[in-house]
This record gives C-alpha cells, sequence and structure tokens, in this order.
C-alpha cells in the first residue's frame, strides 16, 4: 500500500468522523479505526512483510497517520460535546438544576406597625390586650357614655349586623367602629391596676379613598390605677412619640371632645418631615394629628364597676394606617390592600 493510499484512508476517516451527528457515534468511528481491531491496526501488521529497507519510512508514514487520526477524533468529539444537545430524555429530572424557590412570606407593613407599636407600649409596662371584632350597642357605645341617639351611633358609620326591628335583645349586634369597648371588656375582667394596649381591626361603614377604608386598625391604650393624672397621660405618649416617630419628635395636646373621656385632647407630632418649619406635608403648620386620648370618664369607669372616687386613668387611640403612613411614606392608604407585591415587597 502506498503513501497515497494512506492519504485516501486519512480522508475516509474524516469523512466518517464529520458525518458523526453525536458523542456517541463519533466513539464508535473512532474505535473503528483506532481500536485494537481497528483498520489502522491491520496497516501495522503489514509492515512485517515489507523489505527492511522500505519498513522505516513506511512505519513512520503510519504512525502518522495514527496521530493525526486521534486529534481528529479528540478534536470532532469536543466539538460534539459543546455543542450538541445533551438530549437528556424528557423523564429524567436534572437533579443537579437549583430547585424552583417558593418566595418567602413576610409581615405585612400594618401589622408590622403594630408589632412595633406594642412592643414600645410593653417598655412602659403595657402588655397586650384583645376583645371581639363583632360587639353590641352596649360595649360599642352605651358603656362608654355615648347614647344611642349620638352621631357616632347612627346607622350610617356603624355597620349594624341585625335588623332595628327583628331585634330582641337589650342592644344590637355591630361590627365594632373603634377599640374602645376593650376597655370595658378588660376592666370588667380585673382589677387595677390596669396598663393595657389593643390592636385590632375595627369597622365602619366610609366608602374607601385616600385615607379612610371601610376596615382599618387601631391601637386603643388603657391605664387606670389609684392617682393617675394627665401628667402621666403626657408623659407616657410623649415617650412613646419619640420611641415611634424618632427623638426630635414633640408632642402637642389640643383640647377636644370624646363622650368616654374627660378632659379630652387630639395629640399632634412635629411633623416627620419639616420637623416642624412647615412643608406641604402638615399643611405649613408643622404638626401633624396622630391619635386622640382623655382621661376616663368616672361614668365609664362606674359602667365598669370601678371607683372612680378610688381610682383615675386614661385612655388613647390612634389608626395604625396612618401612623403606618407617616413612618412609611405612603400617600394613599388603599395601598395597603391592593396587596401589590412590588409595594409590600419593599419592607
Ligand atoms: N375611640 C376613639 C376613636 O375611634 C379614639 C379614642 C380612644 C379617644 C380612647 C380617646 C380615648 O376615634
Amino acid at each position: 500500500m502506498s503513501d497515497t493510499d494512506l492519504a485516501a484512508l486519512q480522508q475516509e476517516f474524516t469523512t466518517a468522523l464529520a458525518a458523526a451527528k453525536d458523542a456517541a457515534s463519533a466513539e464508535r468511528v473512532k474505535s473503528d479505526w483506532l481500536g485494537r481491531t481497528g483498520k489502522l491496526r491491520s496497516l501495522t501488521e503489514q509492515l512485517g512483510k515489507l523489505p527492511p529497507d522500505q519498513k522505516k519510512a513506511r512505519g513512520k508514514a503510519i504512525n502518522d497517520l495514527k496521530l493525526a487520526c486521534e486529534a481528529a477524533a479528540e478534536a470532532r468529539l469536543r466539538e460534539l460535546s459543546a455543542s450538541g444537545p445533551k438530549a437528556a430524555p424528557a423523564d429524567v429530572i436534572d437533579v443537579t438544576l437549583p430547585g424552583a424557590r417558593p418566595r418567602l412570606g413576610r409581615r405585612h407593613p400594618i401589622y408590622a406597625t403594630m408589632d412595633e407599636m406594642r412592643a414600645i407600649f410593653a417598655k412602659l409596662g403595657f402588655e397586650a390586650a384583645y376583645g371581639p371584632e363583632i360587639e353590641t350597642a352596649y360595649y360599642n357605645f352605651v358603656s362608654l357614655n355615648i347614647p344611642l341617639d349620638h352621631p357616632a351611633a347612627e346607622p350610617f358609620d356603624t355597620w349594624y349586623l341585625d335588623d332595628p326591628d327583628a331585634a330582641t335583645r337589650p342592644y344590637r349586634f355591630l361590627l365594632r367602629s373603634h377599640t374602645s369597648p376593650v376597655q370595658m371588656h378588660v376592666m370588667e375582667g380585673r382589677k387595677p391596676p390596669i396598663r393595657v394596649v389593643v390592636p385590632g381591626k375595627v369597622f365602619r361603614t366610609d366608602p374607601a379613598d385616600a385615607s379612610h377604608l371601610p376596615v382599618f386598625h387601631q391601637m386603643e391604650g388603657l391605664m387606670v390605677e389609684e392617682n393617675v393624672t394627665f401628667a402621666d397621660l403626657k408623659g407616657v405618649l410623649s415617650i412613646a412619640m419619640k420611641e415611634l416617630f424618632g427623638a426630635k419628635t414633640e408632642t402637642r395636646f389640643r383640647p377636644s371632645f370624646f363622650p368616654f373621656t374627660e378632659p379630652s385632647a387630639e395629640v399632634d407630632v412635629s411633623c416627620l418631615l419639616c420637623g416642624g418649619g412647615g412643608c406641604p406635608a402638615c399643611k405649613g403648620s408643622g404638626w401633624i394629628e396622630v391619635l386622640g386620648c382623655g382621661m376616663v370618664h368616672p361614668r365609664v369607669l362606674e359602667y365598669a364597676k370601678i371607683d372612680p372616687e378610688k381610682y383615675s386613668g386614661f385612655a388613647f387611640g390612634m389608626g395604625v394606617e396612618r401612623i403606618a403612613m407617616l413612618k412609611l411614606g405612603v400617600p394613599d392608604i388603599r395601598h395597603f390592600i391592593r396587596s401589590h407585591p412590588l409595594f409590600l415587597r419593599q419592607w
């Protein structure tokens, strides 16, 4: 066999390799040619029959061919394994792939704010208490010194659960319109000293707009002991507001009216944005209203069978959404219930 034949063999091998469409068939071509019983092996065997003067040159030519074929086979295999579809059968699960991770849930900003408020009052000695969301008109109004003909008791902002004419009980059922009825449940259930905060849902028939929702949250506070004065109320709330909004926060008490507290006040905090100088957020006043409060009305203590001659107390109530909007810079209360994933994932 001549050197030209060797060149033809190499060409044939190259063509067979190029025709191999995947690594397995390229391997097969390689072993058909270069394996122990491969085509090139027989060339070496024929070497023995050659005259000694030709043996050396022929041996080298065959060896070169082998090396060239080996290199070509390796190159083709690399090429196929880099580009080829790994072609894992469809029913095989690749356990080395990262799994589908479920997104972790997180606390809703309203509940996170409520937790923070509860923790602040816990440091001041207030424990958390809870009451029913379905109330009677007695707890929601009457025991809090709100006569049933008071405007707040009118069906127009209270969510009554029964028909007035069908009601046979002395008091109608309703969804509580504030957390204040829990004051009464707590006072009925234990003797002073009492220091509680009451976080919870409240319900009003208000249509939703940028600052109202028909279902929102309040946090009530109640302290009843001997010799509790308005100074205690001011002290507790001014410390709590500093904790909640930052150490520079100032507090202002404005006279107000609630049937269940006397005297009553509304509390403003110095504007978080301008610090009191006046800006659009506080409408130029430097103050932002955050809660209502006052000294527990003696008649409310009497309803709870606590002697108003011996004990006094204060109460306060604030809207959690309002506090959260101020702290987080949320301009519209409705964002909290839209559950837009990007909105809720900010915190
Ligand atoms: N319950 C009142 C409200 O819903 C707030 C309040 C609570 C005021 C306690 C004084 C004392 O507006």
